[in-house]
């Protein structure tokens, strides 16, 4: 089961409301204010999937400054209760301007990563530097998305690949390569087939809806 949200920040983003002080501190790493709303949107949102979670669950009634969410050495989000025990949950935040994308699963379903992004052109070098040969014909031969939008949606699929793999860009993007994307209804989620470097079973989605691209991958060992 994943569960997941996307949103922008409402007149009442009140970290007060949501944020224990040591998660606070932990925001003023971001000194850049667009980048600090994005990092404190993308925590309202996890907190409040980590609710809907954990109340569907648990005889008890959580509240948001009930869950701690950190971020590991590499920079990926963990959630913990407030008193220090994992939740089991695998985590994953993007961000696009005033618009955040979050999801979570159990962890023991494998490593959750997402990913959110603009559809805009890339260069040919781009393409050159961060697609494998099979991916590009890949983008040249979709049929019911331009060049642009399946540029951008392998990108996603990229990015939630390093995240669900934890490492971020220290991975070259090139190792996790999309051999296809699953056609469906438009603007839904729908299956891609991916691999993952070190990672046995890959389930991942795709999709698109007005200038948006949106990936989820889930990679298990
Ligand atoms: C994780 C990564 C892929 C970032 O992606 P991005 O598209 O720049 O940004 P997104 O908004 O989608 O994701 C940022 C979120 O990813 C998560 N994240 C960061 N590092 C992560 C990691 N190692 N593993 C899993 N998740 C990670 C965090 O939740 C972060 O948001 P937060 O700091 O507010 O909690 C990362 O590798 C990175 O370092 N990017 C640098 C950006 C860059 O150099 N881009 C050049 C493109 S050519």
């Amino acid at each position: 089961m994943i569960l997941w949200s996307s949103g922008r920040p409402g007149p009442g983003l009140d970290p007060g409301l949501f944020l224990l002080p040591g998660e606070r501190s932990q925001g003023e790493r971001y000194r850049h204010p667009g980048r600090h709303r994005q990092w404190l949107l993308g925590r309202a949102l996890a907190k409040q999937l980590l609710v809907e979670l954990l109340n569907s669950h648990n005889g008890r009634t959580w509240s948001p400054r009930d869950i701690v969410v950190e971020r590991s050495e590499q920079g990926a989000p963990l959630a913990r209760t407030a008193s220090g025990r994992p939740l089991g949950v695998s985590l994953s935040i993007s961000h696009h301007q005033e618009l955040a994308l979050c999801a979570l699963c159990p962890e023991d379903a494998g490593h959750l990563g997402v990913d959110l992004e603009r559809i805009e052109p890339r260069s040919p070098a781009f393409l050159e530097d961060y697609y494998t040969p099979a991916e590009r014909r890949l983008i040249a031969a979709q049929e019911g998305l331009s060049a642009e939008q399946a540029t951008t949606v392998l990108w996603c699929l990229k990015e939630a690949g390093l995240k669900a793999l934890g490492t971020g860009l220290k991975v070259n993007p090139t190792r996790i390569e999309t051999h296809e994307l699953e056609p469906g209804p438009p603007g839904e989620w729908n299956p891609a087939r991916v691999s993952l470097p070190g990672m046995e079973r890959v389930l991942a989605w795709w999709r698109v809806r007005d200038d948006l691209a949106m990936a989820m991958v889930l990679g298990a060992p």
